[in-house]
């Protein structure tokens, strides 16, 4: 890589597994956040901060495995500045060829009074402290002034001088709150090159949070100023609003390159598939009109605009679908398709499923073909997702028989099957969903919220599957579930039964006794 090239590089530093996870209802099991990783190396970023070790047995052993696993990626943890989360993380992150340790504190004012309740020059100690610790321990370390943007700028200079002098190699400046505009950003990071002595010995990072809408602008205004470091999540989850989006960030500067004239290592034509995983895992949909990964993205609506594209697709098309990864509606299998030719397009859509998860998924492939004419890669991806959410769920679904439309009350007969046992009841509602879920609390009393329920198609068509997404809240703790399926009603129940397998699994986490149903 020429010199220039490589001042122009702007590293992508992945927080889906972190900050990511940290958004309400995100959490992921280890193998959903293995998947994600291994997409995310397959994408290409450079940094994956898999998560923050000390948090549970669960985070740690999830950093630690990625790490293992790990081939091209740095893999991080994150660490308060405390010994104790500077050890774990960096016992998490050992197996890892390229390892780092994430470590922070908050440097703010309205922090260090009211969160810390420590004084500045402790802090500042703390930061000493802390980034030595982890350099014992890993070459590559990095150091956050947590609230930065809301910094006095003497003391955060002051702080980010005896970091870099203490061995941080990465100094990231977060805009925690999601407080900044771009210009003032942007001046915060140039005042940081200016007046902190050993800046050139460390890379400059930003980590932008969504509050107003402008975390991707913001990072952006940033690299113009000497940032080479970016932090984002895919699809843009988070804290509160979330991150700035991985997406919108890599393809802004890959289609204004006469503008921002800074490359990234991130293969773009994996954006969707990464985008539709975490989603899938999530259980967070992505709104249609979303930049880059949103359903609407590339459709041309307006028949100006279509035809304008059919003459020159450059007429209302700044990026190509192909560049993201998007491909046309394409019809894959139908129900005369063997196992092998659909094993073949699930490894061409990027699924490493075992032999037992093949069978189930074909099983459910064929019915599917059964029921509906044309099968496409995003039923096929809806029906796999929807397989491997189930995987470890201790509530089963088994059959669902719905009465309902003008005449008499809506009845639900549902039969579960929970912790191998079946359960079956009948209930009626105000409506078919409505009696599905009653059904679905006879069966397993809970005292969960519903918060949300939606519904959308997979694909066009009235043979399209559905899929159904489902929010409950208990005690503070929100869970996301998803189904999908031809009939509207058991991608519904599915979607509900998903969420109540991931509040139970939030119940046992929180309380690991063996809990009856
Ligand atoms: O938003 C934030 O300040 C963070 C830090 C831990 C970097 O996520
Ligand atoms: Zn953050």
């Amino acid at each position: 890589m020429s010199e220039q090239l490589d001042r122009n590089r702007v590293i992508i530093f992945d927080t889906t597994l972190r900050d990511g996870e940290q958004s309400p209802g995100a959490s992921m099991n280890l193998e959903q956040k293995l998947r994600v990783a291994e997409v995310l190396e397959e994408l290409g970023v450079d940094v994956i901060e898999a998560g923050f070790p000390i948090a549970s047995n669960g985070d740690f052993e999830a950093v630690n495995e990625i790490a293992r696993r790990s081939r091209r990626a740095i893999v991080c943890g994150l660490a308060r500045s405390s010994p104790g989360d500077i050890l774990r993380a960096a016992e998490a992150v050992k197996p890892a060829r390229r390892r780092r340790i994430h470590t922070f504190i908050s440097t703010s004012p309205l922090h260090m009074k009211f969160k810390l309740r420590m004084e500045p020059e402790d802090v500042h100690q703390a930061v000493i402290d802390s980034v030595r610790l982890a350099r014992n321990h890993a070459d590559d370390v990095e150091w956050s002034p947590e609230d930065g943007s809301r910094t006095e700028h003497d003391f955060l200079c002051r702080c980010v001088e005896s970091a870099i002098k203490a061995g941080a190699t990465t100094i990231n400046i977060p805009d925690t709150v999601g407080y900044a505009v771009p210009d003032e950003f942007a001046a915060l990071i140039a005042m940081l090159f200016d007046r902190v002595p050993n800046v050139d010995k460390a890379v400059i990072s930003v980590h932008c949070h969504n509050d107003l809408g402008l975390a991707v602008a913001n990072s952006l205004a940033a690299v113009r100023v000497g940032a080479r470091q970016v932090e984002c999540t895919i699809n843009g989850i988070g804290e509160r609003a979330g991150n700035a989006a991985l997406e919108e960030i890599v393809m802004a500067l890959k289609t204004r390159h006469d503008a921002l004239p800074f490359a990234t290592g991130v293969k773009s034509e994996h954006i969707t598939k990464c985008s539709r995983l975490v989603s899938a895992i999530t259980g967070f949909a992505v709104q249609p009109n979303k930049a880059i990964v949103g359903a609407n993205a590339f459709a041309h609506e307006s028949g100006i605009h279509q035809d304008g594209v059919l003459k020159h697709t450059a007429t209302y098309e700044i990026m190509t679908p192909e560049s993201v990864g998007l491909q046309k509606s394409t019809l894959v299998l139908g129900k005369h398709s063997g196992r092998h030719a659909f094993k073949k397009k699930l490894e061409e859509l990027g699924y490493t499923l075992g032999e037992n998860e093949v069978n189930d998924a074909f099983q459910r492939f064929k019915d599917l073909a059964d029921k509906k004419k044309e099968v496409f890669e995003e039923d096929i991806v809806a029906l796999v997702d929807d397989e491997v959410r189930r995987e470890h769920d201790r509530i089963r679904l088994v059959s669902l028989a719905i009465f309902c439309g003008t005449r008499g009350p809506k009845r639900a007969e549902l039969e579960l099957e929970v912790d191998g046992e079946v359960r079956a009841t009948t209930a009626t509602g105000d409506g078919p969903v409505d009696a599905t879920f009653k059904a679905i609390k006879a069966l397993v009393p809970h005292d969960s919220r519903l918060q949300l329920y939606q519904v959308s198609a997979v694909t066009g068509g009235t043979d399209a599957q559905a899929e159904a997404t489902v929010r409950l809240e208990e005690q503070g703790r929100i869970a996301n579930g998803q189904g999908a399926d031809t009939d509207t009603l058991v991608a519904s129940a599915r979607a509900y039964v998903n969420a109540l397998n991931k509040v139970l699994a939030k119940r046992e986490r929180s309380s690991p006794a063996a809990l009856s149903l």
